[in-house]
């Protein structure tokens, strides 16, 4: 089977398009045959590493996100997984397994049956952006631990960011719950793919004004912030919070210290979370689990341009240029098309 590897750290250039056997499941494994992987940019943070050059050995698959269809399990999981189609999270954490290759074992808790509705393309995009935030979603005191309709009906959102990957999550998971949810973007293109995510209102965090445009919209303040951006934004935030709102930060765009007015923020008993979802508790890691597989199945976590994430398509032996366009910054989501049809939902 075709399997992309890297041996060393450093750009796209390591990845390198090999065969190799098939592998077998083990134990409480299943084995997927991948459709389609999704790139993240975890993905290339995980494959420069900390400087170019260094080995890797084992060689690794890179990406975490996928989807496909089980085709074997090992000892001790029901058969009737076979044919099953799933979406896989975490693929390559702590391991060298990860989607960019035709078959991938794993432990079958990391294979998620698939919604007969949603397609192999939403299904690669679930793992690290929507569980992301869904854990975002939930990290307030007063708010609920879960996410469903009505979950999130009395709260307003703030989403920094509604173009970005989890931004685009988040945005669909917090209509889905409810929420009065507001945006903010940098420019008209990304207003344009907020708004078909479903953000209600948009402001552009680069125009001046921006705290009065939000507060404008949510006088009482906002109860919840998906920041990607905490430093750069730790002002806007703190002038449109709600008393015992709260700042979820999975991210350090825009730069990794935060300055904070404590007494300021002491006062309205404002709580900073800081959100990776790799080391989350398992409990919390299972309800996003359970909520993102309900969210897909309900067709609330759709891609593509008309749901405000555009696609961009590489086959498996473009894997680096795959890479290179999410390194790249590109707008949307980067998939590999990596054995099937990308567009079968059931
Ligand atoms: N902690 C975790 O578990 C976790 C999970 C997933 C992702 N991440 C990290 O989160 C970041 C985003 O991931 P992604 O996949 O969503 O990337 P993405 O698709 O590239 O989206 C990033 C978005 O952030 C926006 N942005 C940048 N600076 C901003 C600011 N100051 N205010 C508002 N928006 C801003 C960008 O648009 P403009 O620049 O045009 O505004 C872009 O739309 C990456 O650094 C990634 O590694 C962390």
């Amino acid at each position: 089977m075709r399997a992309v590897v890297y041996s060393q750290t450093g750009g796209p250039e390591v990845l390198r398009l090999i065969d190799r056997p098939l592998p077998e499941p083990g134990p409480g494994e299943v084995r997927v045959r991948m459709a389609v992987s999704g790139v993240n940019p975890t993905d290339w943070k995980a494959r420069r590493g900390s400087l170019a050059g260094e080995p890797v050995d084992p060689a690794v698959v890179p990406n975490q996100d996928g989807a496909g269809t089980v085709d074997a399990v090992g000892e001790g999981v029901d058969p009737s997984r076979v044919g099953e189609r799933v979406w896989l999270w975490e693929a390559a954490w702590q391991r060298v397994d990860g989607t960019a290759q035709e078959f991938v074992t794993l432990p079958e808790r990391q294979a998620v049956r698939l919604a007969a509705g949603a397609s192999f393309d939403v299904g690669a995009s679930l793992g690290i952006p929507a569980l992301t935030a869904q854990i975002c979603l939930t990290a307030s005191d007063a708010g609920p631990r879960r996410l469903a309709p009505n979950a999130l009906s009395d709260q307003s959102v703030l989403v920094a960011g509604g173009a970005g990957a989890v931004g685009h999550a988040a945005i669909q998971l917090a209509r889905w719950a409810g929420a009065r949810v507001i945006t903010t973007v940098s420019g008209d293109e990304k207003e344009m793919l907020a708004r078909s995510a479903g953000a209600e209102h948009t402001v552009n965090y680069r125009a001046p004004g921006a705290a009065e445009d939000i507060r404008g919209i949510a006088p009482d303040g906002i109860d919840m912030i998906v920041e990607v951006a905490p430093a750069a934004n730790a002002a806007l935030d703190a002038a449109v919070l709600a008393p015992n709102g709260t700042v979820a930060a999975y991210a350090t765009d825009g730069g990794s210290e935060v300055g904070l007015l404590v007494r300021d923020l002491m006062g309205r008993n404002i709580r900073y979370r800081f959100v990776l979802v790799y080391t989350v508790p398992p409990a919390v890691k299972e309800a996003a689990i359970a909520d993102v597989t309900a969210a897909a199945a309900d067709g609330v976590l759709e891609v593509g341009t008309d749901a405000g994430l555009p696609l961009h398509r590489f086959p498996l032996e473009q894997a680096a240029a795959a890479h290179g366009a999410v390194e790249g910054g590109a707008v949307g989501k980067v998939l590999i098309d990596v054995t099937e049809s990308a567009d079968s939902a059931a």
